[in-house]
């Protein structure tokens, strides 16, 4: 490709660039995000949690500020060091996550990428469960479904409804059904079976589905390229869905 190709490209890309920015800046266009584990306390030092380092939901929520969109981040307990360009709550409990997202509510765009522990003690004691106790099992129950609550919410239903599906088996049957099960318009199909991406890894491999099933495989790559195209994908969606605003 000519030199005056190249650059005629990078100027048709920069100008939708900033076109799409001003767009979503004027009409005040905002998104929430989940991310991060939960830990689900059973006293004061045991917890039920998980592996996951919160840093695709957390790079997620950068690039949709950068496009700019109004973005916060519901973070569960990680290591990360956020950023000042977004707004970020920090939680602990699915409970807890649920109940600041309810607070961000009405939101046009929901991305749900917490790994929210499905389980939960179903009581906190206030004290150490001591070694001697007579403590023979642990009883547990279901944590709310944060997705589920913002696709079956029939006053506060986001615009644009983004979940994740972390599968092992069967990854786009079973992640096309979680998207329907859970009203999402798009779902991010995880393949968390390889110990080497996705969970705990700076790196990540996914297909983004649609509802109108169109598939778009991310091949291997940082966590920060895959963020950039979800971004494009929900941002493109976004604006298709809601012609209005253009
Ligand atoms: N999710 C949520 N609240 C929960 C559980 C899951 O918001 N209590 C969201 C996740 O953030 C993700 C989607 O639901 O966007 C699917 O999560 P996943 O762990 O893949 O599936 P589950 O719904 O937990 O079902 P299962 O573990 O049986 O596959």
């Amino acid at each position: 490709m000519s030199k005056i190709n190249w650059q005629k490209k990078i100027f048709v890309f920069l100008e939708k660039f900033f076109r799409k920015k001003d767009l979503l800046k004027k009409k005040k266009i905002n998104a929430v995000v989940t991310t991060g584990p939960t830990k689900e306390y059973l006293d004061p030092v045991r917890f039920i949690s998980n592996e996951s380092s919160g840093k695709q939901g957390y790079e997620i929520a950068l690039e949709l500020s950068r496009l700019g969109i109004k973005t916060t981040l519901i973070s569960g307990p990680t290591k990360l060091r956020y950023s000042h360009d977004i707004k970020v709550k920090e939680v602990v409990s699915g409970n807890d996550m649920l109940e600041a997202v309810k607070k961000k509510l009405p939101t046009h765009i929901a991305v749900c990428a917490a790994a929210v522990s499905d389980f939960k003690p179903l009581s906190i004691k206030k004290n150490k469960i001591k070694k001697d106790s007579k403590i023979t099992e642990i009883k547990i129950e279901k944590n709310p479904d944060i997705l589920g609550y913002l696709g079956k919410n029939n006053r506060y239903k986001p615009k644009l409804l983004v979940g994740f599906a972390a599968e092992t088996e069967d990854l786009i049957k079973n992640s096309i059904k979680k998207m329907q099960e859970k009203f999402c318009d798009i779902i991010i199909a995880n393949d968390v079976s390889n110990k080497k991406i996705g969970f705990n890894s700076d790196i990540n491999e996914v297909t983004i589905i649609d509802k109108n099933g169109k598939t778009q495989k991310i091949k291997k790559n940082s966590k920060k390229f895959v963020a950039s195209l979800i971004a494009k994908k929900i941002v493109d969606t976004f604006l298709l869905n809601e012609k209005s605003l253009n």
